[in-house]
Formats: C-alpha cells, sequence, structure tokens
C-alpha cells in the first residue's frame, strides 16, 4: 500500500486507556491518562502534564494505580479527563479499595495495578513516572 505523508505527527494509535489513581491531601483521586506503557521487564510509564493536580500526590506518595479501562465504565473513565482535581474534588467518583501499599484501586476495574514509583523523567513540561508494579488483580 502507498503511504501518505502526514507530517511529523505523534501517531502510536490505538493505545490502552487507562486511569490513574493516586492520594492528595488524604484522598484518592483520579486522571484519564492514554500516554502510558512499558519500560524494560519491571516498569511501566505514566506521561503526565506536570501542572495536573494528582502529579502532586504521586510525587509525594510515590505510589500510584493504573486502572485499566473498559466499555463498561467508559463514561466515568472519559470524565476523569475532563475535570481537574484543582478545580473540583474527584475523590468520591469511584468506589475504591484501598491497596496493600496505598495505593487507591478502582472497585469497576477489572484489571487494577498497584505501583511504587521509582523514577521521573521529565521532559519538557510532563512528569515521565516509573512506576513499578507491586499486585495486579484480574
Ligand atoms: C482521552 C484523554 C486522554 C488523556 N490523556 C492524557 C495523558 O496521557 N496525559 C496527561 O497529562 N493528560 C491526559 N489527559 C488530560 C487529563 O486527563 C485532564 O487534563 C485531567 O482533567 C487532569 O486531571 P487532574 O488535574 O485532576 O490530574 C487526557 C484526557 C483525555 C480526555
Amino acid at each position: 500500500m502507498a503511504k501518505k505523508n502526514i507530517g511529523a505527527s505523534l501517531a502510536l494509535y490505538p493505545s490502552p486507556l487507562i486511569v490513574v489513581g493516586a492520594m492528595v491531601e488524604g484522598k484518592p483521586t483520579w486522571t484519564l491518562v492514554a500516554h502510558t506503557g512499558t519500560m524494560a521487564h519491571s516498569h511501566l510509564m505514566v506521561s503526565l502534564v506536570q501542572a495536573h493536580y494528582i502529579n502532586k500526590g504521586i510525587r509525594e506518595n510515590k505510589k500510584l494505580s493504573v486502572n485499566v479501562v473498559d466499555a463498561s465504565w467508559l463514561r466515568d473513565a472519559d470524565r476523569m479527563g475532563t475535570i481537574s482535581g484543582n478545580k473540583a474534588d474527584k475523590s468520591g467518583a469511584f468506589a475504591w479499595t484501598m491497596g496493600e501499599h496505598g495505593a487507591p484501586l478502582i472497585d469497576e476495574a477489572k484489571v487494577s495495578i498497584e505501583c511504587e514509583v521509582d523514577g521521573n523523567y521529565e521532559l519538557e513540561h510532563f512528569d515521565h513516572f516509573e512506576p513499578n508494579p507491586l499486585r495486579g488483580r484480574t
């Protein structure tokens, strides 16, 4: 098939969609993320604009959860991409369970991965957290 040049583009799609969970000031908060992936055989990667509310909690507690979105809770997940914790409290958005290591896990998610954050590669105005999975749940 002939290639069509569409110019320089970040077009690595489709990609999994996740809701990242973390604790901020003692309450859970949730953020929708598409730019995520796997590093080596040990870490995930979550790319988050530094101005997002959730980054504060991840930087302080070094814990986050990766909750894999599916159609059954897509609408609620999408809201986590349109509302910022800087303006509204998102702590009540989901039924959740505290993980064994201090990251909040969404009950409705069929896969939730509790992680400890080992590093942060900062690029432009993004944090690229390097979470190390501690527990998987299906
Ligand atoms: C489909 C979709 C995907 C998104 N992916 C990302 C992403 O990969 N990284 C990011 O920093 N923000 C992403 N966002 C934007 C944040 O989810 C959004 O700005 C959110 O309100 C930030 O919440 P917070 O300030 O409470 O952390 C995405 C939004 C949507 C709708």
